[in-house]
């Protein structure tokens, strides 16, 4: 069976060591068990599939993309089974893991400073435009403004929820960096069951916060962050907020503290934004009254930040201190 098979129709588990009021239940989409590690597979295959169909790519064309590794793991991935050149753009902040994992199938890794504003020529999303402008018969998969990432979301990650669960969800959470999982999948169980609650989980130092309460795209919010793959410092096209109720905001430490609990009591080694995801849905358990379901999904696994997330020395040295983060865990 060819590896597209295994994409999607990942496992739902319940959350069960989680805090919250009685008669709420929590689950969470283990996307991390797709085939190229991550939720990324579903968009990648949609929008490749589209581009063949469309004559966009042939045997031996080169796909170029900007992404924090995820999206480069499906697209390297896809390249090495059909046969495509691979090139990606990332910021230095993405773990070497996840790098590697690249090169190590083949694709080319250009590597640009995180610290790149998005109007430099060095930004990572600037860079991978200028490589496939340069590159005729290139193509770009344009994940945050391609609208086929969130319809891929629509037409799989949402009924998959709905089917599992049905009429009994009342929220879905997901951080977003695309916006293709938040606005594909909420536009798709709000068509099922309007009443569905959409909240987008932001990291403190991305745009979408204050963008969704106020209107307006504050440079000043920009500051650094450590989780991977979610918020953003440019307003992404795929990203629709007329199908997202509430945006809250979350710290690395809230992110990475829910990430030891979800190993620690869940079994579930997962990467910053699972945590971050988990932790939104807490949130939104805890402000329910009355029996809920609250579904997120956990996009990608802890293995790929093992030096990062999962390690005390490191989280030391960038700042994190282990009392809090012991405490916000236990707060869990
Ligand atoms: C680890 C991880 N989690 C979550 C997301 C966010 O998903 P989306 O781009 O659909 O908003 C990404 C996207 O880059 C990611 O890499």
């Amino acid at each position: 069976m060819d590896i597209k098979s295994f994409i999607g129709n990942t496992p739902l588990v319940e959350l069960k060591t989680f805090n919250v009021p009685s008669g709420v239940r929590l689950f969470a989409k283990v996307e991390f068990m797709n085939p190229g590690g991550s939720i990324k597979d579903r968009i990648v295959t949609y929008i490749i599939d589209d581009a063949e169909d469309q004559g966009l790519l042939k045997p031996g064309s080169t796909i170029v993309e900007n992404t924090s590794g995820n999206t480069g793991a499906a697209i390297a991935m896809t390249a090495a089974i059909r046969g495509y050149h691979a090139i990606l753009t990332m910021p230095d902040k993405v773990s070497k893991e996840k790098q590697d994992a690249l090169r190590a199938m083949g694709a080319e890794v250009v590597v640009c400073p995180t610290s790149a504003l998005p109007d430099s020529a060095d930004h990572y999303v600037t860079r991978a435009r200028r490589i496939h402008a340069e590159m005729p018969g290139s193509f770009m998969i344009n994940q945050y403004d391609n609208q086929l990432n969130a319809e891929a979301h629509f037409n799989s990650t949402g009924p998959e929820i709905w089917n599992d669960l049905g009429e009994s969800i009342s929220a879905f959470v997901a951080s977003g960096s695309t916006g293709g999982t938040i606005s594909g999948t909420s536009r798709y169980l709000k068509m099922q069951k309007p009443s569905v609650h959409s909240v987008l989980a932001d990291p403190v130092g991305s745009i979408y916060h204050r963008y969704f309460h106020d209107g307006v795209v504050d440079p000043s919010q920009i500051a650094p962050y450590f989780v991977e793959g979610a918020g953003e410092d440019h307003l992404a096209k795929c990203m629709d907020f007329s199908v997202v109720d509430d945006v809250i905001r979350f710290t690395d430490s809230d992110a990475f503290a829910t990430c030891q609990h979800l190993a620690k009591r869940e079994g579930l080694v997962c990467g910053g934004t699972s945590g971050a995801n988990v932790w939104g849905a807490v949130q939104v358990a805890r402000s329910m009254t009355g029996p809920a379901t609250i579904v997120t999904v956990l996009p990608d696994s802890g293995n790929k930040y093992i030096s990062k997330i999962y390690n005390p020395e490191w989280l030391m040295q960038n700042g994190f201190n282990a009392g809090e983060l012991r405490s916000l865990e236990l707060a869990l």
